[in-house]
Formats: C-alpha cells, structure tokens, sequence
C-alpha cells in the first residue's frame, strides 16, 4: 500500500475526485489516502497562500499528490497555488500527453499523438515584476542552465522509455539569442547524446502553427514554461477538449498529479462534469508509483466507455454518442468495464515497472568572467535622446557612454525621429579598447549621477564569460 495525498478542491473538484477513486478503488490500486484542504476555502479563511502547513507536510511526507482543480478568489493579492507548489516542491517538469479519441471524440486531427513537455519552474514564471517608471513595467525572464538541462534530459528520457521516435524544440531564439539561445544550445548538446531518437528545433511561432494545423508531425516537444503553458493547452484542445487531459508534475522527490481545466464553477454541483481530466491524471499517478497493472486496466476501461458512446455532456454528440450520463454515471460506467479492452481505440499496455533515474544536475566548472561595462537604466521624461546624451556623458570616466536605447531600440547615436520612446532609458557604457571594467568606475558613475539629478531606477552589469558577450545588442546597433 502505497499513502497518496489527495485534495477535492474546488468547483466541480469534489464530484470527479469521487469519481475518480471510485474508480481507483474498484481497480484495485494499492493505495491510501491522506485528504488535505487546499484552495477557495483555504484563501478565504485569510491564508493567501492557499494552502496550510499541515497540508505542506502531507504532500511532502507521501511525495505523491493527486489534486483536483481549485478555485482562485479574484483579486485580494492571493497568489496562484499551483505555481506555489510547483516551485516549491521543485516540479521542474510537466508532462501532458495529448492524443485524440477519434472517431468518439470530435477532433479535426485524428491522428494526433503527441507529449508536450513543459519546463516549469522558469522563463517568466519567477514572477519578478517592477513597475520602474511612470510609463513601464517589467517582468524578468530567467532561464538557467541546470533548469534547461533537467527538462530537455527528462523530454529525451521519456522519448527513451515510451519508445517515441523524435523530440521538437520550441523557442525564439532567433530574438532571444540569451534566454531562448541557451535553452536551444543545451537542446544541441543533449541531443547529441540520443543519436536513436530524432531531434528537431523549431521557431516556436511556426512551431506553434504548425503544431495546430498538423499536430501529427509532433511527437515528444519539449518547451520553455510560457509556450508551453500556452500551446499545451491548444494541443489538449485541438485533440478533442482540455476537459480530457490530465497532467503530471514532475520533481526530483515529488510528483503532482492533476487534470488540466480549472474548477467550472458554472456546473459544479450538478453532476454534469466530465471526470476524464482527473481520472486520465490518475493513470499517469498509478503508473509513476509503479502500478502499472491499475494504471493500464483503467485507461483501456475509460476508453471501452467512450468508445460505447457512453459520454458526459461536454462531449456528447446527437447520431454519435449513444447515451448522455452524468459524473457519477461515467465513473460507474467505468467500474463496469474493468478488465475488458477497447476494440477500436487503442488499449493502453505500460510495461512493467517501467521508470527511469534522472541524473543529479552536475555544475560546470566556472567561466572566466570579466566586466565590460554597465546598462544604466534611467527614468528621463524628455523625448530627444541627444539631450540626454549630452547630459550622460558628463558621467563618463573609465566606462564611458557608447549608446542609449528606448525599449530595446537603438536611439543615440544616430536615433531615427520616427521612434517612439517612453521615459524608460537603457544608457549602456562600456570600457574602451578590450580591457576590463572596475567596479569602483560604475560605483563612481552612480554617485556622479546622483549629484546631477539623472534618475537610475536599475543597473544591469555587462559581462564576458570565457570570451564570450554575455549581453544582447541594442536593435539596431
Ligand atoms: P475552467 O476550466 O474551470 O472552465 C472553462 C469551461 O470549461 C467552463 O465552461 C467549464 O464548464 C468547462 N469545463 C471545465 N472542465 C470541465 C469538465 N471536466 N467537464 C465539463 N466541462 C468542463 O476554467 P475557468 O472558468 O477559466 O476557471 C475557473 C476557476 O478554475 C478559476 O478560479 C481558475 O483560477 C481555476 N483554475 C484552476 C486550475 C487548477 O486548479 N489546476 C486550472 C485552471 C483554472
């Protein structure tokens, strides 16, 4: 017996959690379960976090969690659960298989079958936002080397495992030559190491076209946090409805386990919600806690149900499905097709005990790193760059002014009229003639524009690791 923690949630939540270890329970799986509070409940009571320490040690203690959708409070500073537990139990992984059900679900890609893996602890979502002017917010994309390296390994590990024949990169590297460079740069290098499985890299805006035009040509694609969150959620749709797919989050210790719609508050109560979501996230639970045999029983009796036309409102269709059940009814139509295979969809056979290690991230050996010089940021309501140039470089001293730009455009020297600016300035200065930048010279130039009235909201320092520029260009330059 294995002790799983488990949270109703919110909405429709309490419905197909029933439903789901209804099913559970008559499949046999060898588990227990430890039921905490998490969600609306939980926030209203004043906690913004959503979820209490009593919770946190449950999770953590039994390292396995199925979680149905919870309801976030609209406004009130309450911040998002889902990303707090993801990041906070390090689930550096989301795997989202997507396949279509055809002919028994509607889809206009019947032979879809792919597996979007989403790093997602990053990019973005670090959530580190400033509002730093009148007129500009930011938010800071971070992407690192241990956090491309696990999620790309974990994408050609499971292609290993699943016996998939090609993995597909998504980034825009070709604008973020940084960030999405070295999430596409680690790509290379561990492709490399999986010369029997094909490697791809797509820009991810035709990545993404093509992905919902033609999704048959994907296998496993494996992207940064943002697109993925985006493009699995049009995959899980294009294969049929989101209200179908499940997902897991997968950690170095923990896993988490959920369907991927939100908690339909229009129809819970009702005994209306498809509980597939939830029960597909079951199947991939039992499957991670080595329960292959419960995993595979379930799935092929799931799919026995659909491809009888027993279905839930959501997917019910008028000449095609043959009975409209509720919530409760597709639970039970599934308990009584235990044990038996579809005949057209295809069954579900997980080897057994099938899982794989992933190696702990190893750090490299540190680069040689030299400073070249700083971008001052600059809160300046004028609109001519040249005026503010003439002010800056009465800062000059080792580092000296060598361009200003307006969100990301180069606009001194040589600035165009036509661009529009914002009161946002990045003043890059640089050292001269290769050499390095002190410290001492950028502490000299903030204090120096301190004394002349030039408002520095940040700074970002600029280096060189081995020899090679660490900082992006300026648009234009
Ligand atoms: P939603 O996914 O709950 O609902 C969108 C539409 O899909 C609704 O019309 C709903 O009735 C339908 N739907 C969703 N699941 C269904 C199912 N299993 N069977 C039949 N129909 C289904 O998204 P929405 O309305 O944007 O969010 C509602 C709440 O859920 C919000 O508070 C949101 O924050 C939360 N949410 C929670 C998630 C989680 O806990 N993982 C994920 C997404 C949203």
């Amino acid at each position: 017996m294995q002790k799983i923690t488990v949270a109703k949630g919110d909405g429709i939540g309490p419905e197909i959690m029933d439903a789901t270890l209804s099913i559970m329970k008559a499949a046999g799986a060898r588990v227990e379960y430890d039921i905490i509070e998490v969600g609306e409940k939980v926030y209203l009571s004043g906690n913004t976090s959503g979820i209490t320490k009593e919770a946190w040690d449950s999770i953590r203690s039994n390292k396995v969690f199925l979680k149905a959708p919870i309801t976030t409070p609209q406004g009130g500073g309450y911040k998002s659960l889902n990303v707090t537990m993801r990041k906070s139990l390090g689930l550096y992984s989301n795997v989202r298989p997507c396949k279509s059900f055809h002919p028994f679900v509607q889809t206009k890609h019947p032979k879809m079958d792919m597996v979007i893996i989403r790093e997602n602890e990053e990019d973005l979502y670090a959530g580190i936002e400033h509002q730093q002017t009148d007129e500009v917010v930011q938010c800071l994309k971070l992407i690192t080397r241990p956090g491309c390296e696990k999620i790309v390994r974990y994408a050609y590990e499971y292609a290993k495992l699943y016996n998939r024949k090609k993995v597909s990169c998504f980034t825009k590297d070709n604008i973020m030559k940084h960030t999405d460079g070295l999430f596409h740069q680690v790509f290379k290098e561990i492709a490399a190491e999986y010369p029997d499985i094909e490697s791809e890299n797509w820009i991810v805006d035709i990545g993404a076209a093509r992905l919902a035009d033609t999704p048959e040509i994907f296998d496993v694609v494996v992207m940064p946090n943002l697109y993925g969150d985006i493009i699995s959620d049009v995959a899980a749709q294009i294969s049929g409805s989101v209200g179908l797919a499940g997902t897991a989050n997968i950690g170095e210790t923990c896993a988490m386990f959920e369907a991927i719609h939100g908690s339909a508050p229009d129809i819970a109560g009702q005994n209306m919600a498809n509980p597939t979501g939830l029960i597909k996230a079951s199947v991939l639970l039992l499957n991670h806690i080595g329960q292959q045999d419960v995993a595979e029983s379930i799935n092929n009796a799931w799919s026995c149900v659909v491809e009888k036309g027993i279905h839930t409102k959501d997917i019910y269709k008028e000449g095609s499905s043959k009975q409209l059940v509720g919530t409760k009814e597709f639970a039970d139509a599934v308990v009584a097709h235990l044990g038996q295979k579809p005949t057209m969809l295809e069954s579900t056979e997980y080897e057994k005990g099938v899982s794989f290690s992933m190696p702990k991230y190893v750090r490299r050996k540190r680069s040689n790193k030299v400073l070249k010089g700083v971008d001052v940021f600059v809160d300046w309501p004028g609109s001519n760059a040249n005026e503010l140039a003439e002010k800056l470089t009465q800062l000059n001293n080792d580092v000296s002014l060598s361009m200003i730009t307006n969100r990301g455009v180069k606009v001194w020297p040589e600035g165009f009229e036509e661009t529009f600016c914002t009161d946002h300035w990045r003043c890059r200065y640089e050292v001269k003639n290769g050499s390095a930048a002190s410290s001492s010279a950028i502490v000299d130039l903030l204090s120096k524009a301190l004394s002349s009235d030039v408002e520095v909201i940040k700074t970002e320092n600029l280096y060189e690791f081995d020899g090679v520029r660490g900082y992006s260009l300026g648009q234009g330059q």
